[in-house]
């Protein structure tokens, strides 16, 4: 039995058949705080949950949280989104579920009629870079640790 449901849960990670499900400051405390705090290297952060969120996705494998999206839309413009994270499990990376995740941003964005998604990545980030440009993102502003780089929809 426990056999199965191993081979059941692989058979689903190789197919990619990923749940994609809105989760609130509970859900984040009660399943995501820790890989959060392991990818992020912080704690609990306050500005997750603020009048400036727009949608948190998890993607789900089953009932497990294998990775997740945290949208907000810019303080001073209600139609630029902004992701703010995006993060895979290091378990479950390198199987597409962070373009998955990407797309799925996208197209949040675009229902919500956004003119173009903005986001921070640091320099040295080259996976998420890759990840990034792949899916249309262009560097519109280099400082001097990160870029700021925007999709326009
Ligand atoms: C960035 C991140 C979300 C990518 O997630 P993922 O599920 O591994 O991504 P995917 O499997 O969809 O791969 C996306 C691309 O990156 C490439 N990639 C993934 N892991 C890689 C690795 N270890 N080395 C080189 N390339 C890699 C993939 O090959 C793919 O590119 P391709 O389609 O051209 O081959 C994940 O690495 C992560 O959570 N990083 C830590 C958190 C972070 O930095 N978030 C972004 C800033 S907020």
């Amino acid at each position: 039995m426990k056999t199965n449901i191993v081979e059941s849960y692989l058979l689903e990670l190789q197919e990619l058949n990923l749940r994609f499900k809105e989760f609130d400051h509970s859900y984040f405390e009660d399943n995501l705080k820790n890989l959060y705090k392991q990818l992020f290297h912080t704690t609990y952060d306050k500005r997750l949950f603020t009048s400036l969120l727009v949608k948190a996705i998890v993607a789900l494998i089953q009932q497990t949280p294998v990775g997740f999206y945290i949208l907000q839309h810019r303080h001073d413009n209600t139609k630029i989104g902004v992701l703010y994270k995006i993060g895979v499990d290091p378990k479950f990376r390198g199987k597409g579920i962070g373009q998955k995740l990407i797309e799925h941003a996208i197209k949040t964005c675009k229902q919500l009629n956004f003119k173009c998604i903005d986001l921070d990545v640091d320099k040295d980030n080259k996976i998420a870079i890759h990840l990034y440009m792949k899916n249309g993102f262009k560097i519109i502003e280099e400082m001097k640790d990160w870029y700021i780089l925007r999709k326009k929809l």
